[in-house]
């Protein structure tokens, strides 16, 4: 990912928790964040920073509070406590200059269903200052981007849900902003249209654009994000880069299908006796365990062999985010078992 390649480093700034120090070139900046809804504390003291270039991926459960941040960093609602900058400007007092510099794709869209696509972007080009015909011209070009040029002066309430998703995308992007913040993107988008999003967001990130981006899709995540910031019920608990927490909280795991006539619980002692932590499956008639190493996938063989059993099948599982949103939003999981 050559995205990695012309920034400053970011590792060596600390352990990478929610109390490091923070960078000088954040390009997003929240300290102390809180936000109630009467009684609901749906941000209870969130810090996070984002620098120029990167992604963040901000995950969590339903209600964890990712939109009401969004809102808050956007501009679009102030915060009950805290301090956030963008792109170097307060939130509480610069607001304008932040909305100049930020794109944001809503969880809910936000473009206007009576008038077409390219109208919309027109417009959304015009209020932000552009004389009509350059205002045309950058319509045009992100119609065309974004594979919408063919249904450029329908209605959009004429388009499919996925249309109006990279409509909503394209508008967030007529002012060429500095920052991005994606509120899941793409929740309800069929793979191909998922995959075509993730690598404009990829592009615009190549040339230097800021992203924040929620998702409940963890693949989403892993491929998009530098760094990974989960919340739940409105504080951080967990924030590092994608790699260091798969390193940290997941585990590689080595999957094996016995033979029918082989002795499942024989092998799953066996197992245990070469001091791994197997899981039986009896209906696929396999076993899993975790895995520190590469010797351990060969440790996993030689016990198997100490009970005259081979796999028909090995499989091994690298380290995924699932695990580690796993570990985190269940604390003393049954998945630990594995
Ligand atoms: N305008 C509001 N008035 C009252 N409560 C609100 C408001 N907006 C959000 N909340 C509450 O704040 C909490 C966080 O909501 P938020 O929308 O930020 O969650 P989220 O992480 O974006 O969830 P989702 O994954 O469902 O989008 C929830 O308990 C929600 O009910
Ligand atoms: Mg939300």
């Amino acid at each position: 990912m050559d995205r990695h390649a012309p920034q400053e480093p970011r590792r060596g700034d600390g352990d990478g928790r929610a109390g490091r120090p923070l960078s000088q070139d954040a390009m997003i900046r929240a300290v102390g964040v809180r936000k109630s809804f009467g009684d609901v504390h749906a941000l209870d003291g969130v810090d996070i920073e984002v620098e120029r270039g990167r992604v963040l991926g901000l995950l969590g459960h339903n209600g964890a509070g990712k939109t009401t941040l969004v809102n808050i960093l956007a501009t679009v609602s102030p915060a009950s406590a805290g301090t956030v900058t963008v792109a170097g400007f307060d939130v509480a007092t610069q607001g304008a200059e932040i909305r100049a510099r930020i794109g944001v794709t809503g969880q809910f869209a936000s473009v206007d269903e009576y008038l077409s696509g390219f109208r919309n972007l027109v417009l959304i080009g015009r209020l932000l200052g552009a004389g009509r015909r350059e205002a045309a011209a950058r319509a045009t070009e992100l119609l065309e981007l974004f594979e919408l040029t063919g249904a450029a002066h329908q209605p959009s309430r004429t388009y499919s849900g996925g249309m109006r998703r990279r409509l909503d995308l394209a508008a967030s992007l007529v002012g060429r902003p500095d920052v991005l913040f994606l509120d899941e993107p793409t929740t309800g988008l069929d793979p191909a249209t998922r995959i075509a999003l993730w690598e404009t967001v990829e592009k615009l990130v190549a040339g230097g654009t800021t992203v924040l981006l929620t998702t409940q899709y963890l693949d989403e995540a892993d491929r998009l994000a530098d760094w990974i910031t989960v919340l739940s019920k409105g504080r951080v608990v967990a924030s590092d880069t994608t790699d260091r927490l798969k390193a940290d909280l997941g585990h590689r795991s080595v999957r094996v299908v016995l033979p029918p006539a082989a002795d499942l619980t024989a092998a799953a002692a066996a197992l245990t006796a070469g001091g791994f932590r197997p899981r039986s499956d009896a209906g696929e008639h396999a076993l899993t365990t975790p895995v520190d190493t590469s010797a351990g996938i060969a440790g996993v063989i030689r016990a198997l062999d100490t009970v005259g059993t081979q796999a028909v099948e090995l499989t091994v599982k690298e380290p995924s985010l699932d695990d580690v949103y796993l570990a985190l939003t269940h604390p003393s999981p049954a998945a630990d078992a594995a």
